[in-house]
């Protein structure tokens, strides 16, 4: 199903519970009675265009917007990717390291809690080190690119900075940063001891697998939205210096 502009919001939320993270990361408030996305985007100042691409993508994972729908301004697109690694960083990851920490108060082997958490904080050592390396890059890359582009000539510190810099790099370089969880995923469900209260340890399973279906949807908006959107705009630089 392809969300457009005339949904009702709620109606967007109830039919995939995913959204309500994207939401959430573009600051618009609960409470929509049966406004339609249009209106809920009008009222709280946030790009339609960039809410309906984001939102099919997020809702489909084959979603690929086409060329002609990659209108919206592009500091749009990076306030939000921003926003999603502040969201990993200060509240989805430590909440896991926390429950992974408290697993040897439910299971009768002390070690191998303690080993899964050396391996967990080993996993957010190489996780930051994935989104310092974006938010270093491609990131202030694309924001200068827009301006660039808006001010029709190459700044000076576009060359400067990014000369030998291209979006075709960043896909290169772009590696999967959930592929380290199925692993802990796999020594939790395959052998790890049966715990004593498999409540909280079932919680952490859960947490893990939802987890790593966000961390999907965020290197696949960064693959298949952010990558054509710069794409187009660096062939649009092209044109004008
Ligand atoms: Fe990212
Ligand atoms: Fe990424």
């Amino acid at each position: 199903m392809v969300i457009n502009s005339d949904m009702k919001m709620a109606d967007l939320v109830m039919l995939d519970i995913q959204i309500l993270a994207l939401i959430q990361r573009l600051n618009i408030p609960l409470g929509f009675r049966d406004k339609t996305i249009r209106e809920v985007c009008t009222e709280h100042d946030v790009n339609e265009t960039f809410f309906i691409q984001l939102a099919n993508a997020c809702h489909d994972s084959d979603y690929v917007p086409k060329e002609q729908q990659l209108t919206f301004p592009p500091e749009c697109m990076i306030r939000y990717l921003q926003s999603t690694h502040k969201d990993f960083l200060h509240y989805r990851i430590p909440s896991i390291e926390k429950q992974i920490a408290e697993i040897e108060q439910f299971t009768d082997s002390p070690r191998n809690p303690e080993l899964l958490l050396n391996f967990f904080r080993e996993y957010i050592s190489e996780f930051q080190s994935h989104l310092d390396l974006e938010e270093r890059t491609v990131f202030p890359y694309t924001l200068l690119l827009s301006q660039c582009i808006r001010e029709k000539t190459l700044l000076p510190q576009f060359s400067t900075e990014f000369g030998e810099y291209n979006i075709d790099r960043y896909m290169h370089e772009h590696n999967d940063i959930e592929e380290k969880l199925f692993d802990l995923k796999n020594i939790l469900i395959k052998y790890m001891p049966p715990p004593t209260d498999s409540r909280k340890y079932n919680s952490l399973i859960h947490d893990l697998f939802h987890l790593e279906k966000d961390l999907n949807d965020h290197t696949d908006l960064e693959n298949k939205v952010l990558a054509p959107l710069v794409r187009l705009m660096e062939k649009e630089l092209q044109r004008i210096i």
